[in-house]
């Protein structure tokens, strides 16, 4: 008798989510009827701007919302590359700006677009996660390197000159997750003048634009450095619109093309809803830059209160919400230190693991994108359980 065949899912799924498991684990935590501060999200803590959702409520009264161009709507991409010019002084043509579903779509189209499977693509460690296990799905390979503390994790071309044999494309983010720090527009230049020479493919990650905190190292689009660099973008950040799935990428010109068709091919157009309701949150940075204040506020309170409970070794957090802390001399493996903390005093922090191959497992991140109060309660339980 020949074996039964059996529907098998797919290898691309096979890998478990580090966020999940953490939630769920709190949960049974919050179940016992302890409170759990949740300092381990990576997204703001408050709702879209008032303006995004009146004009959704104006848009579906005169629209029926349906499909737009696979690019976006014509009136975003014109408003996005008008920030471009107010912002940063860089002039965008409206033509290369693409709407996508967040910046995690925009990363998806730039990875199928421009790498066949079997290309090597450098995340400078530690890194966004979700760039690795994009890569995995895609059949790109994942080259993770090493960066320096000193130089706040952030890649500079003698990193990139260590990589171990060719590399097509190289991904960072600045500021980045999980660190929150931020590439000096000095060593941005070299970088992209290096891959320009090198022809390796350099995509800029801009989704924490918008949230940073001090004029030490200041905000530098990438776009103003070479016309071949891939922006991705994001309304899920500074916006606050995480769930309304809408972000962007700046192209090359010979990329519009193919990069719309696959968008058309993969999902037809971004949320219609979205795109209406972002264009106008584009007008509403007093109450944006309230949240922005809040989050510098959380920043300071963690980089004044963490070292006197051990959480001394951290590079600066320009801007995001997030501190990335090394805490080998605290615990040899950071998912267990995690957990302790959670089961101790009710504070989840993410481990490392997931953001570094290589030493994840020696650091946790805090996220600070939350009330102040509740930094602040998280900083006394945790002042208590570390004194116990
Ligand atoms: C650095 C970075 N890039 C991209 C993303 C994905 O964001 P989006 O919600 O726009 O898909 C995240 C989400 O946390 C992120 O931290």
């Amino acid at each position: 008798m020949p074996a039964t065949k059996r529907f098998q899912p797919s290898h691309r799924g096979a890998t478990p989510s580090i966020a999940e498991k953490m939630r769920s684990r709190a949960k049974e935590v919050e179940a016992t009827g302890k409170k759990v501060i949740y300092l381990q999200v990576g997204q703001p803590s408050t709702g879209a701007p008032e303006g995004a959702i009146d004009a959704i409520h104006q848009a579906s009264d005169t629209s029926i919302l349906g499909y737009t161009s696979a690019a976006g709507i014509p009136e975003l991409r014109a408003r996005i590359s008008k920030n471009y010019q107010d912002l940063y002084g860089a002039q965008v043509d409206p033509e290369r700006i693409v709407i996508t579903f967040g910046a995690s779509g925009a990363m998806i189209l730039a990875l199928v677009g421009c790498f066949d499977a079997g290309a090597r693509v450098a995340l400078p460690q530690p890194f966004y996660y979700g760039y690795r296990h994009a890569m995995g799905t895609l059949g790109v390979e994942c080259v993770p390197f090493d960066t320096s503390m000193e130089n706040h994790f952030q890649p500079t071309v003698e990193d990139v000159q260590k990589i171990d044999g060719e590399i097509d494309g190289l991904i960072f983010a600045s500021p980045g997750n999980p660190t929150g720090s931020m590439m000096p527009g000095q060593q941005m230049k070299e970088l992209a003048e290096y891959c320009q020479q090198k022809k390796i493919r350099l995509i800029s990650d801009e989704i924490y634009h918008g949230i940073v905190f001090d004029d030490e190292v200041p905000q530098q689009t990438a776009v103003a450095f070479s016309d071949e660099i891939i922006v991705v973008n994001s309304f899920s950040k500074y916006y606050s619109m995480a769930g309304w799935r809408l972000g962007w990428m700046v192209l090359p010109d010979y990329l519009i093309e193919p990069i719309s068709n696959l968008a058309h091919n993969l999902y037809l157009c971004p949320p219609a809803p979205s795109q209406y309701g972002a264009l106008h949150a584009m007008d509403c940075r007093k109450e944006l830059d309230a949240h922005v204040t809040r989050y510098k506020k959380n920043r300071d309170i963690l980089v004044k209160e963490l070292p006197a409970m051990g959480f001394d070794q951290f590079a600066a957090p320009h801007g995001a919400f997030y501190l990335y802390c090394h805490v080998q001399h605290l615990h040899h493996d950071s998912m267990q230190f995690v957990m302790e903390m959670l089961e101790g005093c009710g504070v989840l922090a993410a481990p490392g693991s997931d953001f570094s191959v290589r030493h994840g497992h020696h650091f946790i991140r805090f996220s600070y994108a939350g009330a102040t109060a509740d930094i602040e309660e998280a900083v006394d339980r945790m002042r208590k359980w570390r004194a116990d």
